[in-house]
């Protein structure tokens, strides 16, 4: 951990949706407090509520109720600060892999000097792909266009829905390791929904569980070793993954 600074709180969220002639609780009570330099992984049964809670987060729905905080100032709609990566990507296809990568950048007129997208592109390995367009290429390779377009923005606050959902076990084991060599060189956090309950004990330096109803925070979990090398060959891992396991299942 760098510091223990704060960089989000989220203080009482809820969200209700119009649900035919009632109302739908989807989040309740929801309070999250992320350092600067930490990681939480988010899981919980699909519907529960985490795509909204992320949404929500990124200034892109407004909660019901409750606050938000970034370095404590409240804000209430999408900063540069903040990057989302949605599943599907959200790669323009009519833009080529190199416009694609420049796009958010472009937009929120940040500098890229030639050295650091030859870098970026070496790191996450998808130097040759300029000139192809996004369905040229295969499911792994876009979800690192879109994270190498992410990176370019420099967000202190990296929000990530299911980001590696659709990819093969070997291409996702290499992407999660990538996203921990990139977290450890640059110090940002990031926020990881995620299904998976290996991908959780991997990723997040601490684990929430969401209820399947009414979108509190049931439990969380602390996940001190996730950045230990070979963590994933540990038994402390494995012991990780059987509780939230556990608690998952305790929470349905
Ligand atoms: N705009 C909306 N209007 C009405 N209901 C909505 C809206 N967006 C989401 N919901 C409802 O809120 C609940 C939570 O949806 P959400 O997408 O946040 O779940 P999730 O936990 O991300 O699920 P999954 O794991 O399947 O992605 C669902 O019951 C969904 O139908
Ligand atoms: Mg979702």
């Amino acid at each position: 951990m760098n510091s223990s600074k704060s960089l989000l709180r989220v203080e009482n969220i809820s969200k209700v949706f119009p649900n035919g002639d009632e109302e739908k609780v989807v989040l309740s009570g929801i309070n999250i407090d992320l350092a600067e330099g930490e990681s939480i992984a988010i899981t919980g049964q699909s519907g529960c509520g985490k795509t909204t809670l992320l949404l929500i987060m990124a200034g892109l729905i407004s909660p019901t109720s409750g606050n938000l905080f970034l370095n404590g100032k409240a804000y209430s709609e999408t900063s540069n600060d903040i990057a989302l990566v949605l599943q599907d990507y959200g790669l323009p296809p009519w833009k080529t892999v190199a416009d694609n990568i420049r796009l958010g950048a472009l937009l929120q007129k940040i500098p890229v000097s030639d050295n650091e997208l030859k870098n970026l592109k070496s790191q996450l390995k998808i130097e040759g792909l300029d000139h192809l367009y996004p369905h040229q290429l295969s499911g792994g390779q876009r979800q690192r266009v879109a994270i190498a377009r992410i990176l370019l923005l420099k967000p202190k606050l990296l929000l990530l829905d299911e980001p590696f959902g659709a990819l093969d076990a070997l291409t996702r084991e290499r992407l999660q390791k990538l996203l921990l060599n990139i977290f450890r060189q640059r110090g940002f956090s990031f926020i990881i929904v995620t299904h998976d309950v290996e991908e959780a004990s991997l990723l997040g330096r601490r684990i929430m569980v969401m209820d399947s109803n009414g979108g509190g925070i049931n439990t969380v979990i602390d996940n001190p070793g996730f950045l230990s090398e070979g963590y994933r060959d540990t038994q402390e891992f494995f012991e990780q993954v059987k509780q939230l396991r556990e608690v998952l299942k305790a929470s349905d």
